[in-house]
């Protein structure tokens, strides 16, 4: 037994002292390898009586359990230790501002960067993102949205119609981003708070008109949704989006086949010596449309109008780029020049947040 506590010593002294992974594999194999000191002993058990066997086996046993032990924490000591000091070695400084360049290069275009913005503060608000087609049908670009066919109104797009399909139906390019309204009423029930951002086209193109345009649509139903709920959500987002906290803002009554009553919002400027200001001065600037849902627009939906009432509104991305980054011809956007995109343009890691605000 004196033998035993010696080896036992003799055995874990070495496991202990292995210095890394390597030599911990030896300690094993020189004590419980094929030929390790311990296997050597079991096999000399078969010489021995049995009772004799039966007491030094349960000795060498419990031997084994405890080197066996003795490895297991040992290996978790040694790695443990290298965790720590490939932590220690690789550690990485997230201060560190990050590279401009080459990397940095890439720009992000202001049309994607508006509408991330007016995602991102639409969004905090509690709106969900909806899509739509850019190509649609009639119905869900004019009738359903109280404009039939013989209304005036249709006129004022200058719609893009596509060929006649097989079935003879013609579609169009969506001339606003309003048949989203539509579309979500369609398939969801209410309450409703959604933004649809996305692509619009009308046949136009002049200094301020592009055949392509980008728009935001809104829509909130609900059982009391009223008036006051459409102009405190616009005054919010105007504040924020332009970052001007007594933002002057006005809204105007106007007309909109699909809202009733109808408004168009101003925002105050000043155009001093030629230079546009946003914030307080004698002008106004108009930016978005909006109103409460027509009646029609809900029953065509299948919504019961007798129960919900709803607001929506419709801002071009364009003008609000163009307002706050002082971009002064709207063609450019779609010029696809680079010098403009490096000049205009925001970095990759620039991405709009109400939380980390700028
Ligand atoms: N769809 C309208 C346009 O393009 C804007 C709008 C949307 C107005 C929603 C009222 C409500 O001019």
């Amino acid at each position: 037994m004196d033998d035993l506590d010696t080896l036992k010593s003799e055995l874990v002294a070495a496991v202990k002292a292995a210095p890394d992974l390597d030599s911990l594999e030896a300690a094993r194999l020189a004590a419980l390898g094929k030929k390790g000191r311990l296997s050597d002993l079991m096999k000399g058990l078969g010489k021995l009586d049995p009772d004799a066997r039966r007491d030094a086996g349960f000795a060498l046993n419990r031997l084994k359990d405890q080197v066996v032990d003795a490895i297991e924490a040992r290996k978790r000591e040694l790695t443990d230790a290298a965790i720590e000091a490939r932590l220690a070695t690789e550690s990485v400084d997230i201060t560190l501002p990050p590279r401009p360049y080459p990397l940095g290069q890439g720009r992000i275009h202001p049309i994607s960067q508006t509408m991330d913005e007016i995602v991102a503060i639409l969004g905090e608000m509690g709106f969900a993102v909806a899509e739509g087609p850019d190509i649609e049908d009639d119905f869900h670009n004019f009738t359903a949205l109280n404009i039939p066919p013989d209304h005036p109104a249709r006129q004022m797009h200058d719609t893009f119609y596509l060929p006649r399909d097989k079935s003879g139906e013609i579609k169009l390019l969506r001339t606003h981003t309003s048949p989203v309204q539509i579309r979500t009423m369609q398939t969801q029930s209410p309450p409703l708070r959604v933004i649809a951002p996305g692509r619009t086209y009308r046949c136009d193109s002049d200094m301020t008109h592009t055949p392509m345009f980008h728009q935001v649509e809104g829509l909130v139903v609900d059982k009391s949704t009223h008036m006051g709920h459409l102009k405190g959500c616009l005054i919010d987002f105007c504040r924020a989006y332009f970052e001007v906290e007594n933002l002057p803002i006005r809204f105007r009554a106007s007309f909109f086949p699909f809202t009733e009553p109808s408004a168009e919002v101003d925002i105050g400027c000043s155009r001093k010596g030629g230079e546009l200001k946003i914030g307080a001065g004698g002008d106004w600037l108009e930016i978005l449309g909006c109103g409460m849902v027509h009646p029609k627009v809900f029953e065509a939906c299948g919504i019961d109008p007798m129960a919900y009432q709803g607001f929506a509104f419709g801002v071009g991305v364009e003008r609000l780029a163009m307002l706050k980054y002082g971009i002064p011809d709207l063609r450019t956007f779609f010029e696809a020049d680079l010098r403009w995109l490096r000049h205009y343009g925001f970095p990759a890691l620039d991405i709009p947040s109400l939380v980390f605000g700028s």
